[in-house]
């Protein structure tokens, strides 16, 4: 048994924990990491954005060898895959990332302690059920174990026919029929795999569109370009049920035929996860969903106990928890530290992608706020005609008053890494005039960005 002390204890290695222990270190805390995979990295790293980002690059990559090279005047016969390399790479990569974050552990003195943490009173945690049990004492202890796929009454996850995004990132063969259920990020992510693999791939979400929560202008036209695709979707479908009958999977919908499927895809959003943390020994208690309430600085109502990431609840991506890591310990060590959340972007990666930061033109008309708005496409874009990827649009909300940008939406080509402009324009709290006269290099798909900063003066020159 190994009894320690630290300054800091992070509880979960996931983007947040991990960041946010390495960001502590530099800052002089003795740190230490619980996790109790065998991997560090959490649900990012090992069963989430990296391993789906493989396989989207990999099924892109047959796809547009199969589909879309001809008109390049390039000809290719006989493209096959073959699924056991591609989801051999994915793990290569997944290893390699996993690997490294043991590495930069180590260079930045954080000490590892592999068990489930528990919380066993203020300022002490418990490492059990890992090949060395330890008690650890801290003046902070900060809590960032994520969270995990949201069950659905009447649909049980086998790990075999029915299954969470973590089972669709390895399944051996190609599912006939793939039934995925909720058109959100991992839905659509996951179903876009599986479709370019050959799956006939039916999407059932109980609202009466996808990608709840962005901008609906563009998730409309991902919704059309979804369709073209060959994806398959029932909305307004409430799933009631999912059944193994024999080789076949029954997906019941209320007031709707049944569909029979190969294989399930269970995608309806993730909850916090903080079974077995102790939390009651610290008086600490989520709320009816699951959340652990913090303040401005990441404080639950406990002393010295912080939290961070998924498990408070907030737009559950990697990129927000990390921020929320550093911010936290920041804070801790310095007295500063903050995050913006209306400068967090959110990106899906199908094809094309899609992104978006700041405030949707939904939010912004409920909210009463008066805003001028630019959208150039990008079939008006000669690099994208060049790539051969021209749909999709870019979207600026600017303040009618002050013009200030108020909300970045595209969808097209390379969106992800667009979307950074944006991001920065809205840190630094950026006019649409000021992104339309930067300077932006030709021919780049960037132009599109100053194309509909352009438009919401009503002069893109492109259009
Ligand atoms: P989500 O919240 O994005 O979408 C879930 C969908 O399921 C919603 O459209 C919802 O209306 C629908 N739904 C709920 N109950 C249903 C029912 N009974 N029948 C049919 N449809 C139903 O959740 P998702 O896709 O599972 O992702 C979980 C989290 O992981 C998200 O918060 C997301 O931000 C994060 N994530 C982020 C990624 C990225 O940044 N690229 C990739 C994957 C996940």
């Amino acid at each position: 048994m190994t009894n320690a002390k630290h300054d800091l204890i992070v509880i979960g290695s996931g983007p947040g924990g991990y960041v946010a222990a390495i960001r502590a270190a530099q800052l002089g805390l003795n740190t230490a990491c619980v996790e109790f995979e065998p991997a560090l990295g959490g649900t990012c790293l090992r069963v989430g954005c990296i391993p789906s980002k493989a396989l989207l690059e990999s099924s892109e990559r047959y796809h547009e060898t199969k589909e879309m090279l001809a008109p390049h005047g390039v000809t290719v016969q006989g493209v096959s895959f073959d699924l056991g390399v591609m989801m051999k790479r994915k793990d290569e990569i997944v290893k390699g990332l996993t690997g490294g974050v043991d590495l930069l552990f180590r260079k930045n003195k954080v000490t590892r302690y592999s068990g489930r943490g528990r919380i066993t009173g203020p300022g002490r945690v418990a490492v059990e059920g890992g090949a060395e049990p330890a008690t650890l004492e801290a003046k902070s202890i900060l809590i960032a174990t994520g969270s995990k796929s949201a069950p659905l009454r009447g649909v049980t996850v086998d790990g075999d026919r029915i299954g969470t995004s973590t089972e669709a990132l390895s399944w051996p063969e190609v599912p006939g029929r793939l039934a995925v259920i909720g058109a959100g990020y991992i839905g659509l992510e996951m179903g876009s795999v599986w479709l370019r693999l050959g799956s006939r791939v039916t999407v059932l979400e109980y609202l009466d569109r996808i990608l709840p929560g962005m901008d609906a202008e563009i998730a409309t036209e991902a919704f059309r370009l979804f369709k073209r695709q060959g994806m398959e979707f029932r909305l307004t479908s409430k799933v009631t049920g999912a059944k193994v009958e024999g080789k076949e999977v029954v997906v019941t919908c209320e007031g709707q035929e049944p569909l029979r499927v190969d294989r399930v895809l269970l995608a309806v959003g993730r909850v916090p996860y903080t079974e077995g943390l102790g939390l009651e020994s610290v008086g600490l208690k989520p709320d009816d969903r699951g959340r652990i309430p913090v303040d401005e600085h990441y404080r639950t109502s406990a002393e010295g106990v912080y939290a961070i990431g998924d498990v408070i609840g907030g737009a559950m991506l990697a990129h927000k928890a990390s921020e929320e890591g550093v911010a936290c310990v920041e804070w801790i060590a310095t007295g500063y530290g903050h995050v913006n959340y209306e400068a967090i972007p959110g990106v899906v990666y199908t094809q094309p992608e899609i992104a978006s930061v700041g405030r949707t033109e939904e939010e912004l008309t409920a909210a009463g706020v008066a805003f001028r708005k630019g959208v150039f496409f990008f079939r008006g874009i000669g690099r994208a005609r060049a790539l051969g990827q021209i749909d999709g649009r870019v979207k600026i909300l600017a303040d009618a008053k002050t013009d200030r940008i108020l909300g970045v939406h595209i969808i097209g080509p390379r969106a992800g890494d667009l979307i950074a402009e944006a991001v920065a324009a809205i840190e630094f709290s950026a006019s649409a005039e000021d992104i339309a006269r930067i300077c932006h290099a030709h021919p780049t798909l960037a132009e599109a960005v100053k194309e509909a900063a352009l438009a919401v003066d009503g002069r893109p020159i492109h259009a």
